[in-house]
């Protein structure tokens, strides 16, 4: 394999986020559509951060500009990153004026993305700067697509020179023919930019000022504008939600090969974010969610169908089938599932068991402790080694505040008991199946609190006869 020669010299990013996204028929702007766990705008962000820029410009709307800063300066806290907002969207070359202008370096170099295309990465934007160095003033990806329709066309001479790019709406009958397409990714000579954009108009089809415009005026006055194919698999443009879920299924099956890589086995069609960390020799199986912040440790399994959202789960965990857990924490050797719901803030502890169709929330399930069988534990604390029943109940709401239920070490819950917090059972405490534990068991204690059984001899055969003959006469 050839070297790659690393391009030389400082360079800023400009992302262009302003523009509408009519074509997302949505009430939320484009840029702002997530995609595998971050909004779209986020991975051209990345893009030019980690491809070494040294600062980024990113151009909003007015409406944007809030939720896109903040989301941002949450991920780059050690960036430049640079909000500016464009009035009105008057289009891509408008959008790119704004940009220039808000440049707060001198880096004499100056990558364009679009916040539409969040497939593109930093490999794809260092051959843009190497050509830079080879002497063009401009130069931007492009790729061959089946259908290239609704994006701008390269055109070239015979000889394979750019003399412009095209939009669709504008293009001659002829041009349609072109397969070869603008992906919107540009790197170019800062003052050249600056001098191209400043000369742009806005009579065309759309009425627009469009960037696209520049590789004419600089191809047309002697200057170099190179158009670099690349892989069409990173070149989707997000217009429409058709184009969203093209881009999310490649973003996923990126993510998925990343972490396979990395030694875990990922089944099928798992989805995870990006952003969630996962150890090798962990597995994951077909139809898991893993969302958010979540983390997954060596040799767990999490199985079909889990749903897991900002969710760091230990090692060698057993997560059985179709479990969901929100903003919890399970630790090493547990096991949960199948049909569990873990809500925020439980902590199931090591080698503790929840089992079927069993709902935590705010609740620590402490080392060794188990929960096996339809249950409702919220705001409680379970003991290490506690057993707590099928069908127990924590009542922890009495219609204005929650109250907790604290379970000591090494007691029994027997089925089929309701809490109703806030309660402590004692160390070692038994709770007698059925019970209705309304105030605290002391340890060692047994809490008996069911009506007492009575069994009528011959009564249940007298029973039916006499409703048989009823039903009879009648
Ligand atoms: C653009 C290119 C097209 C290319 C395609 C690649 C132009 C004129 N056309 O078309 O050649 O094939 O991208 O995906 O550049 N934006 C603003 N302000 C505006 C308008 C747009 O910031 O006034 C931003 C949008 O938020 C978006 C990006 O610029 O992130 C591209 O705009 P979009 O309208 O999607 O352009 P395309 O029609 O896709
Ligand atoms: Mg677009």
């Amino acid at each position: 394999m050839q070297e790659q020669a690393v391009a030389t010299g400082r360079f800023a990013a400009i992302v262009l986020a302003a523009g509408l996204g009519k074509r997302m028929k949505s009430d939320l702007y484009k840029v702002l559509h997530p995609i595998a766990g971050h909004p779209l705008v986020y991975y051209p962000v990345r893009a030019a951060v980690e491809a070494g820029a040294v600062e980024v410009v990113v151009v909003a709307s007015q409406d944007t500009l809030g939720p896109v800063r903040e989301y941002l300066e949450a991920r780059f806290p050690d960036q430049t990153i640079v909000l500016t907002v464009q009035e009105a969207p008057r289009g891509t070359g408008d959008a790119a004026r704004v940009g220039l202008a808000a440049l707060s370096t001198d880096a004499e170099r100056v990558v364009l993305l679009c916040g539409d295309t969040p497939l593109i990465q930093q490999d794809d934007i260092q051959p843009l700067l190497r050509k830079l160095d080879e002497g063009s003033d401009l130069a931007f990806a492009t790729c061959v697509l089946a259908d290239p329709s609704g994006y701008g066309r390269v055109l070239r001479t015979q000889a394979g020179d750019v003399t412009a790019i095209r939009e669709d709406a504008d293009l001659a009958p002829e041009e349609r023919q072109v397969t070869e397409i603008n992906a919107g990714l540009y790197a170019g000579s800062r003052p050249i930019l600056e001098q191209a954009v400043a000369r742009l108009e806005d009579g065309n089809a759309q009425g627009e000022f469009y960037l696209t415009d520049i590789v004419e005026f600089i191809a047309s006055g002697g200057g170099k504008a190179a158009g670099l194919p690349g892989s069409p698999d990173v070149m989707v443009g997000v217009n429409h939600r058709g184009q969203l879920a093209v881009a999310e299924e490649t973003m996923y099956r990126r993510i998925a090969d990343g972490h396979r890589q990395a030694g875990v086995t990922v089944r099928g069609d798992a989805r995870i974010d990006d952003g969630v960390g996962i150890e090798a020799d962990a597995t994951i199986e077909a139809g898991v969610r893993l969302r958010g912040t979540t983390q997954v440790g060596a040799g767990t399994l999490v199985d079909v169908g889990c749903v897991l959202t900002d969710t760091s789960v230990g090692r060698d965990v057993l997560l059985k089938p179709y479990s969901v857990s929100t903003e919890s924490v399970i630790e090493d050797g547990a096991q949960v599932g199948p049909f569990a719901h873990l809500r925020p803030a439980s902590r199931i502890g090591p080698d503790a068991r929840i089992g079927n169709f069993v709902e935590t929330k705010k609740t620590h399930m402490r080392a060794g402790s188990k929960a096996n069988h339809l249950a409702y534990l919220g705001d409680g604390d379970v003991g290490e080694k506690a057993n707590v029943g099928a069908g127990t109940i924590f009542c922890n709401y009495d219609g204005f505040g929650k109250n907790p239920t604290v379970i000591g070490p090494g007691a029994f819950i027997g089925s089929d008991s309701q809490l109703v917090a806030p309660v402590t059972v004692g160390e070692g405490a038994y709770v007698a199946t059925g019970t209705c534990v309304t105030k605290d068991v002391p340890p060692d204690a047994l809490a008996v609190g069911r009506a007492r059984q009575d069994n009528k001899l011959g009564y249940a055969k007298r029973l039916r006869e006499r409703l048989a003959a009823r039903k009879k006469k009648a």
